[in-house]
């Protein structure tokens, strides 16, 4: 029923319908794959044995063997493109901290107030290899005719907003709906959009009016967007904090509402449900799916509620022993992308974000910010320029690689 689909070009081939698709894929947008994570495959033994192992089997590799090797790809340059560090580089921001408009002001730090501008020069380095910078035009004419659909929390935004920041010099028309937004650009016939869906699944109000969320329906505009070419899923803060009311009448499967559940456990439950719509919904010769991993946050002495603070921090950790761990919400991940159909591109970002705790807005989430005792700092979301635009530099680097990174691909 379910694939582990750890797909190394140069030591094993894929299987018929992944050549397929990855064949069309690179016809139609002239995008090279190669699909190789040896680690991958440990982990997730690991993972699955202790998770789900009643609900887990391997296919095994070699049945998958085609028999033509994808000409374009080089072999044996391949690395992992999201375990690396942090260089200062005096060529960054890639972009002006004053020159994008589409910064909403909650990350605009600069425009805030902010003048410790350290943080801007900082660049991603993977330790096996490098990546190229974004190329916008590069950017631009892949995306031409095409859609990317941002699906998630308030962090997707923050990515959202970096990518049209990377691209704003195509003109684009914005269109902002509640907390649906949507930016084309008409020379290129190309929309990029946002849809606030912070748990994925459907919050829901029940008669009462109490709020509950359906851990067994998707949110329910996605379905408008399942054909988009490029689907770019996150999901993770909320199911941290009081958002989901400690688990109390909070989630709901069918008619009934759980009078406690642990979080954890209805985050795989969504999750599922997730999984399970991409594999039925997702059309895999058209749509490329990513899923963004966890963003740490860095509250210190408190957490976002109780005086945590960020407001002091003016450079990265520099210890790697000090990161913080991967969290368990993204092993959760890991296993349920491990069971699905479709190949899911999983944008592992979680450690190069533990280091940056001097890159989130703090005090400058509103304009003239003063240090203020009790002020709620903001240490989870990233000024702009700043960490998201790496995420997107790992996208672009992940679409183009001609090399061959060792792409997370399950
Ligand atoms: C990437 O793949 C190559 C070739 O399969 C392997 O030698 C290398 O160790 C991998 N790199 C990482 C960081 O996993
Ligand atoms: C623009 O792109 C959409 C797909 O995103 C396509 O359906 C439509 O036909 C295109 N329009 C033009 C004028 O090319
Ligand atoms: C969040 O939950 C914690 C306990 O889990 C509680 O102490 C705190 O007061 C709550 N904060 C809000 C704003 O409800
Ligand atoms: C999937 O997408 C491709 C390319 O757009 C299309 O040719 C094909 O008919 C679609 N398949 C289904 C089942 O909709
Ligand atoms: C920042 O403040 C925290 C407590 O508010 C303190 O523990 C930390 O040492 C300070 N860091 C710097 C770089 O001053
Ligand atoms: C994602 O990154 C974390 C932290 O570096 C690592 O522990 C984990 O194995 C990675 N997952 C995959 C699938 O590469």
């Amino acid at each position: 029923m379910f694939n582990l689909q750890n797909i190394s070009i140069s030591k094993h081939l894929p299987s018929t319908r992944t050549t397929l698709i990855l064949t069309c894929f690179v016809l139609i947008s002239s995008l090279v794959f190669l699909i190789n994570y040896p680690s991958t495959t440990n982990t997730l033994l690991s993972t699955a044995s202790t998770l789900t192992s009643q609900f887990f089997s391997f296919s095994n590799t070699n049945s998958f063997v085609a028999k033509v090797d994808p000409p374009s790809i080089k072999k044996h340059t391949t690395c992992d493109i999201f375990d690396g560090r942090w260089v200062y580089d005096d060529s960054y921001p890639v972009y002006d901290p004053w020159s994008c408009p589409y910064v909403e002001r909650e990350f605009s730090c600069f425009n805030n107030g902010r003048r410790d501008l350290g943080y801007l020069k900082y660049r991603w380095q993977p330790n096996g290899c490098d990546i190229p910078r974004f190329d916008a035009k590069k950017m631009m004419e892949m995306l031409r005719g095409k859609r990317l659909v941002f699906v998630g929390d308030s962090l997707n935004r923050n990515m959202c907003q970096s990518l049209i920041c990377h691209l704003r010099m195509f003109k684009g028309q914005t269109y902002r709906s509640g907390l649906f937004y949507n930016y084309y650009f008409k020379d290129y016939n190309c929309s990029i959009s946002l849809i606030t869906a912070p748990f994925l699944v459907q919050q829901h109000r029940l008669p009462n009016k109490k709020e509950t969320l359906r851990l067994d329906t998707m949110e329910a505009t996605i379905s408008k967007y399942r054909d988009a070419d490029f689907l770019i899923f996150n999901t993770g803060h909320w199911w941290n904090h009081n958002k989901s009311r400690n688990g109390e009448n909070f989630f709901q499967e069918g008619d009934v509402v759980h009078n406690k559940m642990d979080v954890g456990v209805a985050f795989t439950k969504a999750l599922k449900t997730w999984a399970n719509w991409v594999d039925t919904n997702v059309n895999t010769t058209k749509t490329q799916v990513f899923f963004r991993g966890f963003a740490h946050m860095h509250f210190m002495g408190g957490e976002w509620d109780t005086d945590g603070t960020c407001h002091n921090e003016t450079s990265p950790v520099t210890d790697e022993s000090l990161l913080k761990p991967y969290p368990l919400l993204m092993q959760t991940l890991e296993t349920v992308l491990s069971q699905m159909k479709t190949p899911v591109f999983y944008l592992n970002i979680t450690k190069s974000t533990a280091y940056r705790k001097d890159a989130h807005p703090s005090i400058y989430r509103r304009p003239g910010s003063k240090l203020r005792r009790g002020a709620i700092q903001d240490c989870s979301h990233w000024c702009l320029p700043g960490v998201p635009d790496s995420w997107n530099q790992l996208l672009y680097a992940s679409l183009f690689s001609s090399q061959g990174y060792n792409r997370t691909t399950y």
